[in-house]
Formats: structure tokens, sequence, C-alpha cells
């Protein structure tokens, strides 16, 4: 069988950037990241194991060192670690730290803030916290279209791994609108990169696997794209969910991970798929 590996599977840069931190800080007691570290959990029990675990808040927790993972967080967190004399080592991807600055500067310009992404997701609320909680956080056109705008200046960002259409989309309406608002395009390509390689190599291949935990969003949606070009598409976390009867009668497969899928888990799979030869 021949085996195709997507060149974008598994980690983005900045998760492999908050990972390798984590793994290079674990030596000190008392070490916690804030929030897992990453939506995989091969990488958190690896991490708790080395004594860091994550939580969700500050407080109850004889915390020394803060891990901040890639989707950032809101100024509080910095300004609380500095009082309570925690020390901060800060894996907030540059491209969310560049949002942040964007969010606080125009703010502080007096804009109202529009930002297209999900309210409920870490990345977007760290991002409100430099707007001191005043952005307006909106999914899409149509719930744009529902809410009464503010008078005065826009700004709008958008989540990192948001789609560009549905941000095009708010841009058709504020612009129908003759609302004037500047955009700052704030998508990263890495997960566009990712998902419009896996959906060439689905079409091209007999089987396809998506690795990655089914907490994964980007995942999730890595299996929907393949799973919509080949039938035989499988989303497993790792060799131990797969079965040699996946792959009868298929002469090529081809492998994609999510961004939180460390290289472990796929090189785990290809030598599973190496030993069936
Ligand atoms: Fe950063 Fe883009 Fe990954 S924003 S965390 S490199 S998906």
């Amino acid at each position: 069988m021949k085996v195709m590996i997507a060149e974008t599977a598994g980690f983005c840069f900045g998760v492999k950037r908050a990972v390798d931190l984590a793994f290079s800080n674990t030596n000190e007691a008392n070490t916690f990241t804030y929030g897992p570290i990453i939506h995989n959990e091969v990488v958190t029990q690896a991490l708790e194991q080395k004594g860091v675990y994550a939580i969700d808040e500050m407080e109850g927790h004889d915390i020394k060192r803060l891990i901040i993972r890639s989707h950032g967080v809101s100024p509080e967190v910095y300004d609380q670690s500095k009082e309570k004399g925690i020390e901060v080592l800060d894996a907030t991807c540059p491209y969310v730290r560049k949002i942040h600055c964007y969010v606080r500067d125009y703010d502080a310009k007096g804009y109202h803030i529009i930002v297209a992404g999900n309210v409920a997701h870490p990345e977007i609320q760290g991002i409100n916290g430099w707007a001191h909680g005043k952005c307006i956080i909106v999914k899409d056109a149509e719930e744009l279209s529902q809410m009464a705008l503010p008078e005065g200046k826009f700004l709008l960002v958008a989540q990192t791994t948001y789609k560009k259409e549905v941000v095009d989309q708010m841009r058709a309406y504020l612009d129908k609108q003759h609302i004037e608002y500047e955009y700052i395009n704030t998508i990263c390509n890495a997960t566009k990169e990712r998902q419009e390689e896996a959906a060439l190599l689905s079409q091209k291949v007999d089987c396809m696997l998506v690795l990655g935990s089914p907490k994964s969003a980007n995942t999730k949606k890595l299996f929907e794209i393949c799973a919509a070009n080949s039938k035989r598409s499988f989303c497993v976390q790792g060799a131990q969910e797969i079965t040699a009867d996946m792959f009868n009668g298929c002469e090529t497969i081809g492998i994609t991970a999510g961004a939180s899928t460390p290289q472990i888990v796929i090189d785990g799979v290809l030598d599973f798929i190496n030993k069936l030869e």
C-alpha cells in the first residue's frame, strides 16, 4: 500500500511553539498551563505525567509559573499574575498577539471593534479582554444584520481560524449598509492550507485517515472535508483505533492530522500501516 502524508499534517507553527515551551518547562513544581495547552489528550497526559496540569482559573491553585497557550489571554491574566508574583511563560501565537494589539490600539482610538468569531472560543475571550470586554462578537452576516450597531467608527477583525467566506459576507453586509469600517485580515493561512491539502489528498486516495482528538474543532472540520470526497475516511485518535480491515482492497492511503495532533501519533500510525505489509 502506498501511503501519502499531507505536508501540512499536524502542529501549526503556533501550537508547536506552545507545546515546546510547555515541555521545556516541566522542571519546576507548581507550573500550570492556563487551559489545556492543546486539545490532544496524548500531549496533555504526557505533560501531567511531568507534573504540569491545566487550570481554568487562577484562584485556588498555588501557582509559581503559568504557561499561556497559543490562544492567548486577556490582560487581566497578566495583571493577576504580576500581583501574585507568578512567572508568566507566554506562548500566545504571534498572529493572535497581533490581534490583541490592533484591538487594544483601535479601542484606545475610540473605535467599536467587531470580531468575527465564536463567542465561546478562548481566543475570542482573550481578544475581547484587550478592548475591556467591549468587542461586538458576531458569528456571521446574519447575526450582524440583526444587531443595532452603535454610531461611530468600526474595526473588523476575525478569529485566526475563521472562514474567509464568512468574513467576506459580513463585509458585504457592512458595505451594503454604508457602514464605514476598517478591515484588518487576521485569518491565519495555516488552517486554510491544511484544509485545502486534505481536500486534494482525499480525492486521490482509496482511504483517508484524519488523525486527531474528537475534541479538536479543526480535526473535525478536516474529517468533514475528507468524508465529503471519500466515503472511506476515518477520524482516529491514533494507531490504537485502527484495524487492518479499514484498508481492505486499498492501494493508496492518505493521512492528514489536525493542528493539535503530535508527530508521535502520526509516526505511530505509519508504523502500524508499515507492519501490515
Ligand atoms: Fe497561530 Fe495560526 Fe496556529 S494563528 S496557533 S499558527 S492556526
